[in-house]
């Protein structure tokens, strides 16, 4: 551990020595804390943060280690219309990312972060984005006057002097956060401080800086994970020809023992996490967790796709997560989580909606008020939160810290979608296939703040996590399938667990661990080895093994149902969507719209 008793050395590496002594001259915090990530470090620091009513300890003999909070009741989840994306030049953020001007930024956040960490302790968290040693990796340092994120950053990634030895051979990737709320003299802090009057997060994707301010909730201040490992990776992916993507990662292995990879783009909260961590209800079949919300792509020297988790961690959505949706993720909890905006109960153990039928007596709300059932409202907040570490995952894949990555098979696009797209459809080529990205559309949910259950455009499930103009991200989409011969590539999937019967409004679909029903059809496609069928839309399964499981009556039909109105009406708000990239909207993609359109005449 290095204390600011020794300023004028913090690292070997002199332009991070520099930043960290301009960012303490900015800033003026009243300590400075180097994080050597050491487990004595974060449990000093989870130990002051009890003694100031911050994290309440867990019942020690139900969840070990592990910490509650609470945020302020305006700050929640990720705040997309505060997100910037500050390019040069307008026409790089593109159509769908707030732009500002980096100039104009810059001085707005300067005045920002003029005497922001008075009072406080400024902590230098140096971390590594994907596994040690891999040349995939790479190093971001965030400084933070927030010990939540200390704490959550330890979990989520590689964090302090092991990321500071990898950074030797590295350039790194520097974050400014704070909570925006600077303290007086002998002036008692409040258990969640925020600034939600100026919020900003904003991305400097050519000089490869973040700097964000006013939030302390997950992705607005866990730098790592969007703002480094989607937005700036993002941009660095298409300069050097890789990609950085909102994707979960998985290894399925069949009943002979043969393993495959699949990757899986969704929008926030819609089941990543349950994915990665399924447990199939098909005998025989295994599924291993590399990753739940992001990877990082690239060819390998065989021509075949490879991917790496550059998380260490999870950061999921509480509600929902039970030992009946995902018995994985509940093992995973066991111990050593901090979980947020959860409910508490009254022998300090966490509930939510959905873990296990109805709400305790005595239970402690969100907001940290008792809860009122009648109320109608949730006890805990629907993005509400658990971080925890990879490592407590029954089925982590050790594979995860594979420096090489591992080879896909498969990547698959879901929505939430009540209609019109089919439980599984198969991409005729990789040209359609990243049509299925660029047409993603998804019905909103509490991951970002804005109201729930809108249908929205999400193409590849990036749109608040591209990094530039999203018409040049489908451009590079497309330039990476033709770095190598189409058989070599993964095949891509368009998926949608979530459609409903028209007349009940019922989910047709039973998801979760079922899902593996759907793998199966993939997996054994991707050894040409399962028939299907050629439709308008893509290949279909001839048919899915259903043994065993019974459906709603005349559910398997509405599931592939392929109506001609709906999909016209689909093609032609596509058709108005694709408008809005103007030129950078690849004619290769145009043309999958138009083929789509004939297919259908
Ligand atoms: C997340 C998100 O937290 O997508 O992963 O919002
Ligand atoms: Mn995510």
């Amino acid at each position: 551990m290095i204390e600011s008793s020794s300023p004028n050395r913090w690292t070997q590496n002199s332009a991070l020595n520099r930043w960290i002594e301009e960012a303490i001259a900015l800033c003026r915090p009243d300590h400075v804390h180097l994080c050597d990530g050491s487990d004595e470090e974060s449990d000093r620091i989870a130990t002051q943060m009890v003694e100031a009513g911050i994290l309440t300890p867990l019942n020690q003999q139900k969840r070990p280690g592990s910490f509650w909070c609470h945020s302020h009741p305006d700050d929640v989840a990720r705040v997309e219309e505060n997100t910037f994306i500050c390019s040069e030049k307008k026409e790089d953020a593109g159509p769908t990312n707030n732009w500002s001007e980096p100039a104009k930024m810059r001085e707005h956040l300067k005045k920002l972060f003029n005497g922001c960490m008075q009072g406080r302790t400024m902590y230098i968290v140096p971390y590594c984005m994907g596994p040690l040693g891999s040349h995939f990796s790479r190093v971001g340092i965030e400084i933070t006057d927030s010990p939540y994120v200390v704490l959550n950053m330890k979990l989520m990634t590689r964090m302090g002097e092991p990321a500071l030895k990898h950074l030797a051979q590295d350039l790194f990737v520097p974050g400014m956060h704070s909570v925006g709320v600077p303290l007086k003299k002998g002036e008692k802090d409040v258990s969640w401080p925020c600034n939600p009057t100026d919020r900003r997060i904003a991305h400097f994707p050519e000089t490869r800086e973040i700097w964000s301010y006013g939030s302390g909730y997950g992705g607005n201040a866990l730098l790592g994970k969007k703002c480094f490992a989607l937005r700036i990776a993002s941009a660095i992916g298409r300069d050097e020809g890789w990609m950085a993507e909102h994707m979960l990662i998985l290894g399925i292995t069949n009943p002979q023992g043969e393993k495959k990879y699949i990757a899986a783009a969704f929008p926030s909260a819609c089941g990543k996490t349950n994915l990665a961590m399924l447990s199939p209800t098909l005998p025989g079949w295994k599924v291993e967790c590399v990753g739940d919300d992001i990877a990082w792509l690239r060819i390998g020297s065989d021509g075949r796709l490879y991917a790496i988790n550059p998380e260490a961690g999870y950061f999921g959505v509480a509600p929902g997560t039970s030992m009946k949706t995902n018995p994985n993720a509940m093992k995973t909890l066991v111990r050593d989580t901090i979980f947020t905006n959860v409910a508490l109960t009254a022998e300090k153990d966490v509930w939510w909606e959905g873990i296990n039928g109805a709400p305790p007596p005595g239970l402690i709300n969100w907001l940290g008020k008792p809860h009122d059932p009648a109320s109608g409202q949730p006890a805990a907040h629907p993005n509400s939160r658990f971080t925890v570490s990879a490592h407590q995952c029954p089925i982590y894949d050790t594979a995860a810290e594979n420096p090489q990555g591992v080879p896909i098979s498969a990547i698959l696009f879901g929505g939430r979608r009540k209609g019109t797209i089919p439980l599984v459809v198969e991409a005729y080529s990789w040209a359609q296939g990243v049509f299925f990205g660029a047409a993603l559309s998804s019905e909103t949910t509490a991951a970002a703040k804005g109201a729930v259950g809108q249908l929205r455009h999400d193409p590849f499930a990036m749109l608040p996590f591209c990094g530039y103009h999203m018409g040049d991200y489908f451009a590079h989409w497309l330039s990476m399938g033709e770095k190598s011969p189409p058989d070599k590539l993964p095949r891509i999937y368009s998926v949608n667990w979530f459609r409903k019967d028209p007349s009940t409004g019922q989910l047709l679909w039973p998801g979760y661990g079922e899902n593996s029903r759907i793998l199966k059809w993939i997996f054994e496609r991707t050894s040409n080895q399962a028939p299907g069928r050629e439709t308008p839309i893509g290949i279909l399964p001839e048919s899915i093994d259903l043994s065993g499981l019974s459906l709603p009556h005349n559910a398997s039909e509405n599931l592939f149902r392929i109506d001609q109105k709906e999909w016209q009406a689909e093609i032609e708000e596509l058709k108005k969507y694709f408008q809005r990239f103007a030129s950078k909207m690849p004619l290769a993609l145009l043309a999958e719209l138009d083929s789509l359109k004939q297919r259908f005449q």
